[in-house]
């Protein structure tokens, strides 16, 4: 549920000088708290996957140490994923804007913007990758559980010990490819998405150009709340 709002508006909220809420604290935390997390995750996990890739554990404070909370950190990846399913899921549901969006995706891939079609506080990559990261921590839990108590399993159900190491290694790599792809969008292509959760706010010109929709949405809040304050609205 989107709790953004107009912060400062440099005269009428939505001019230029304005600034908008895009992240509160609570998504930004629970965002570096999956991102930390995660990236202990693939240091480590790409050390045991691969003799070439060993050397990464060295930075971690040895194998042992790497062993031990690898699966310790990749709970607390997954239940910081979980608390942003909690906080964004609706925002994260497949509208017909997106749907014009997806269409039109070669332009955001050659980074001319001005030719998309208006969409919400997300757009459709920054959904699907959501959701890759979703379904793909509930596959590497599961699997992982698998990995991380394998003796409980006995030898004659040893088929279910190979499917937990293919399906933990797919996970994986089908999260670090969207991983990839997610810092360079955030860091290098769209330049103000980093600050945002950073700091939580974006400029009105930043929202009106990326996410047009969502912050067209949020003037109109912004100005109906200015007309009729929480504080004073009968809403029963
Ligand atoms: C160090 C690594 C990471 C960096 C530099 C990074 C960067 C960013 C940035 C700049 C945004 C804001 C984009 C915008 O509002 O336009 C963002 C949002 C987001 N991040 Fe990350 N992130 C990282 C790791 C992760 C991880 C591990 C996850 C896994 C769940 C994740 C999930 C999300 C989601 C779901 C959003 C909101 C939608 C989106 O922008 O894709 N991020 N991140």
């Amino acid at each position: 549920m989107s709790t953004s709002r107009v912060i400062s508006s440099g005269g009428s909220a939505g001019e230029t000088g304005g600034r908008i809420l895009r992240y509160t604290l609570s998504e930004r935390v629970h965002h570096w708290l999956a991102s930390f997390s995660y990236v202990y995750c693939l240091i480590t996990g790409l050390a045991f996957w691969s003799p070439y890739m060993y050397w990464l554990a060295t930075l971690v404070g040895g194998a042992p140490t790497a062993r031990f909370w690898h699966p310790w950190l990749g709970m607390g990846f997954a239940i910081s994923t979980f608390w942003m399913y909690k906080m964004w899921r609706g925002d994260m549901l497949t509208t017909d804007a997106d749907r014009r969006w997806s269409k039109a995706m070669k332009y955001y891939i050659e980074n001319e913007d001005e030719k998309l079609p208006p969409v919400g506080r997300f757009n459709y990559g920054q959904k699907l990758y959501f959701w890759l990261m979703f379904y793909g921590v509930i596959l590497l839990v599961i699997s992982g559980l698998g990995l991380w108590f394998v003796e409980s399993i006995p030898w004659s159900l040893r088929w279910l010990r190979y499917t937990a190491v293919t399906v933990h290694v797919v996970a994986a790599l089908a999260t670090i490819g969207g991983f990839i792809i997610h810092v360079y969008m955030g860091t290098a292509m769209v330049r103000g998405g980093f600050t945002s959760i950073i700091r939580g706010e974006v400029t009105a010109t930043w929202a009106r150009t990326h996410h047009r929709l969502w912050y067209e949405q949020v003037v109109r809040r912004s100005s109906a709340e200015k007309f009729n304050p929480p504080s004073i609205r009968n809403d029963a």
